[in-house]
C-alpha cells in the first residue's frame, strides 16, 4: 500500500489531505507517513529475521527525532557520525548497546561523549584514531568497543560523491593493512575488538558490490580468527538504494538473501546501516507556486523552497519527481523548477514536464525523505522548514518552522561595533 495517493484528484498522505495541511502550516514543510516509515524499517528488520542482527538505522539521513523514536519502538538501533546524532538518538530512547559510532573524524570529545554513553562499537577508521580511542578509553577507565571499518574497494556503481568504497575514498582502513592494525589493537589495554565493518557507498542498486564487500569482510574475519582474534559483530553498512525516477534496486528481502547466505551458521551478529531505503520514500517536501515566467527559451515556475531545503538536486543533479498536490485538467508544459535562492544551480527540476501550474497552487517534491531536511541549511538566511508526521486521519507538527530569532541566536557584537 502506498501512503502517498491521489483521491479524486487530490494528494494525500495516509487519510489526510495534504491541501488541508497546506491550510494551517505555512509551505514549504516536510511530510512524513507513519505507516511508510514503520512499514520500511519492518519488512528490512524481518528480512533478516533468521540470522542475529540490530539494524541501526543511520541518523544523517533523517535525524528528527519523533521518526528515531518509531525505529527505537520496533526494536531499531542507531548509527550516528557525530556528538550531535548521538545526541538526537539518546533523546529517542535508542538504547546506547543498539547504536554504532561511525565517521572518519570522530574529535575526542565526540569519542568521550560515546565512551560515557556506552555506545556498542566504535567503527575506527584509522591508526591514529585508535590511539586516540585507546587514550580516552584510558582516562575514563573503561574499555573501548573497537571494529575496524575496512575499505574493500569494490564500486558501487553510484554518484561519485556517495561512493565510499574505494580505494581513493578518505573512508576506513585499507584492507590489506587491516591485520596489522588489529594485531596492533589487540595489544591495547584499553581496547577490546569486537567487530568488523564496512559501507561502500550509498544509492546502490544493484546486489553484486554488496556480496563482493562482505566476501572480503569474510575473508578478513577468518584470517583473524587464525591469528586468535575472535570478533563478535560484522556491520556490513548501508546504501541500498530506492526507485526516484526508473531505478529498480533489489528489494530488501532479496538484499537479505544474499546476504544471510553468506552468513548463516558462523554465530555472527550482523549490524546494517540503512538509512534511504528506510525513509526516502516515506517523505516528501510540499512547495507552494509563487510566480511563472515565460522567457523566449525556457519556462520557469518558482516556488517556495529553495535549495536550501532540499540540496540534492542541486549537489548531485538527483532526480525527485514533481507533482501537483491538486491535480486538474491542465494543457502540459516543459519548465524549470527553480527556487528562490539567488543562485542558477537552485533548481528542483530541469526541463521537466509538469502540467502547466498557477501561483497558489501546492506541489510535492517526492523521495525527499532522506538527506532532505538533514542537509537543509539557512542559506540566504532562510529559516529551515516545518517536518510533519502523518498517522492515519492525523498530523503532527513533529519540528516547526525556525523563525527570525533562531537564525540569529549565538550571533553577538564585538564592543567597537557598538
Ligand atoms: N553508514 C555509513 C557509514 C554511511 O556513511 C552512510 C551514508 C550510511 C550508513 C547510510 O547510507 P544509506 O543507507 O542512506 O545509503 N547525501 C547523499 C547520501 C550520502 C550518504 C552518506 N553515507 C544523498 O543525498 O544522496
Amino acid at each position: 500500500m502506498h501512503h502517498f495517493q491521489y483521491r479524486n484528484g487530490n494528494l494525500y498522505c495516509e487519510e489526510v489531505k495534504i491541501s488541508d495541511i497546506a491550510e494551517e502550516v505555512v509551505t514549504p514543510f516536510y511530510l512524513y507517513s507513519y505507516a511508510t516509515l514503520s512499514r520500511h524499517f519492518t519488512v528490512f528488520d524481518e528480512a533478516f529475521s533468521k540470522l542475529p542482527h540490530i539494524v541501526c538505522f543511520s541518523v544523517k539521513s533523517n535525524s528528527n527525532i519523533s521518526i528515531l523514536r518509531i525505529f527505537g519502538k520496533l526494536g531499531g538501533g542507531a548509527d550516528v557520525v557525530s556528538g550531535g546524532e548521538l545526541y538526537r538518538a539518546l533523546k529517542a530512547n535508542i538504547e546506547p548497546k543498539k547504536i554504532v559510532f561511525s565517521g572518519v573524524g570522530k574529535s575526542r570529545s565526540e569519542i568521550e561523549f560515546a565512551l560515557k554513553t556506552g555506545v556498542l562499537m566504535f567503527n575506527v577508521e584509522s591508526e591514529g584514531e585508535m590511539m586516540v580511542l585507546n587514550a580516552c578509553a584510558s582516562t575514563l577507565n573503561v574499555r573501548a568497543p573497537l571494529s575496524f571499518r575496512v575499505n574493500p574497494d569494490v564500486d558501487p556503481k553510484t554518484h561519485p560523491y556517495i561512493v565510499t568504497g574505494l580505494k581513493e575514498n578518505k573512508f576506513g582502513v585499507e584492507s590489506s593493512d587491516a591485520l596489522r592494525l588489529y594485531l596492533l589493537a589487540k595489544d591495547l589495554p584499553h581496547i577490546e575488538i569486537i567487530g568488523i565493518d564496512c559501507h561502500i557507498g550509498s544509492q546502490v542498486t544493484e546486489l553484486e558490490p554488496f556480496v563482493d564487500a562482505l566476501t572480503q569482510l569474510k575473508r578478513l574475519v577468518f584470517e583473524l580468527k587464525n591469528k586468535g582474534i575472535e570478533l563478535k559483530y560484522v556491520d556490513l553498512g548501508g546504501g541500498l538504494g530506492i526507485t526516484y525516477d526508473r531505478e529498480e534496486p533489489p528489494h530488501p528481502n532479496i538484499y537479505a538473501q544474499a546476504i544471510v547466505s553468506h552468513l548463516e551458521g558462523l554465530n555472527y551478529t550482523l549490524i546494517l546501516e540503512p538509512g534511504r531505503v528506510i525513509v526516502g520514500n516515506a517523505g516528501i517536501l510540499v512547495t507552494k507556486v509563487l510566480y511563472t515566467k515565460r522567457h523566449l527559451e525556457k519556462n520557469f515556475i518558482i516556488v517556495d523552497a529553495g535549495m536550501n531545503d532540499l540540496v540534492r538536486p542541486s549537489l548531485y543533479g538527483s532526480y525527485h519527481t514533481i507533482q501537483p498536490v491538486e491535480k486538474r485538467d491542465r494543457e502540459m508544459i516543459v519548465a524549470d523548477v527553480v527556487g528562490p535562492i539567488c543562485e542558477s544551480g537552485d533548481f528542483f527540476a530541469k526541463d521537466r514536464v509538469l502540467p502547466d501550474v498557477k501561483s497558489g497552487e501546492l506541489l510535492a517534491i517526492m523521495s525527499a525523505g532522506a538527506y532532505g531536511f538533514t542537509m537543509a541549511s539557512n542559506y540566504n538566511t532562510r529559516p529551515r522548514p516545518p517536518e510533519i508526521l502523518v498517522k492515519e486521519d492525523k498530523f503532527f507538527i513533529i519540528r516547526e518552522r525556525e523563525n527570525y530569532q533562531d537564525l540569529v541566536r549565538g550571533e553577538s557584537i564585538p564592543q567597537f561595533l557598538l
